[in-house]
């Protein structure tokens, strides 16, 4: 099982823009960089914890890292979905995260709708969980002031 929590942060950098048109759900991607910086035994699949955007507040998140089985990506990658933020350009912030919670594996989906479906689940999930007093450290961990 993979070691968390993990902590990462990084500039965002463009995906394949999937994220908001098609799914409606706002990803933010991580360089190859800090991708490459996961632990070698960190199992890929879908995660909780916190996010901030350039050391403003901080959020809880959902994360997928792997290859998008659903598009058949090529590289490795690491989409963050931060809740309850209004829909900003995160091109060129600096993204901190902490993951604390494995939610599933990924899943090739064979309809946009099971995929959209799903990652909403994970959200409310995510919601939930992450309200448990055991997180609440995390949330004013020293690495998310400036
Ligand atoms: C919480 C969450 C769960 C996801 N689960 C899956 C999954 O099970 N299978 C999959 O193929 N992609 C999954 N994705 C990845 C989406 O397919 C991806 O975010 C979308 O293709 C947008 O990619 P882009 O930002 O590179 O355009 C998930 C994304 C999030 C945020």
């Amino acid at each position: 099982m993979s070691s968390l929590p993990h902590y990462a942060k990084g500039e965002v950098i463009k995906g394949f823009g999937r994220g908001s048109k098609e799914l409606g759900i706002p990803t933010a991607n991580y360089p190859e960089d800090v991708v490459n910086n996961l632990p070698e035994n960190f199992a890929k699949g879908i995660y909780c914890g916190f996010a901030s955007v350039d050391n403003g507040a901080v959020h809880k998140m959902v994360i997928s890292i792997g290859w998008n089985p659903t598009y058949g990506n090529t590289t490795k990658s690491m989409e963050t979905h931060i809740m309850n933020m209004n829909e900003g350009d995160f091109y060129g912030k600096e993204l901190k995260i902490v993951i604390l919670n494995y939610i599933r594996d990924e899943v090739k989906f064979t309809t946009i709708e099971a995929l959209i479906e799903t990652i909403h689940s994970d959200i409310k999930y995510a919601d939930e969980e992450l309200n448990k007093p055991e997180y609440e450290k995390y949330r004013s961990d020293n690495f998310f002031k400036a």
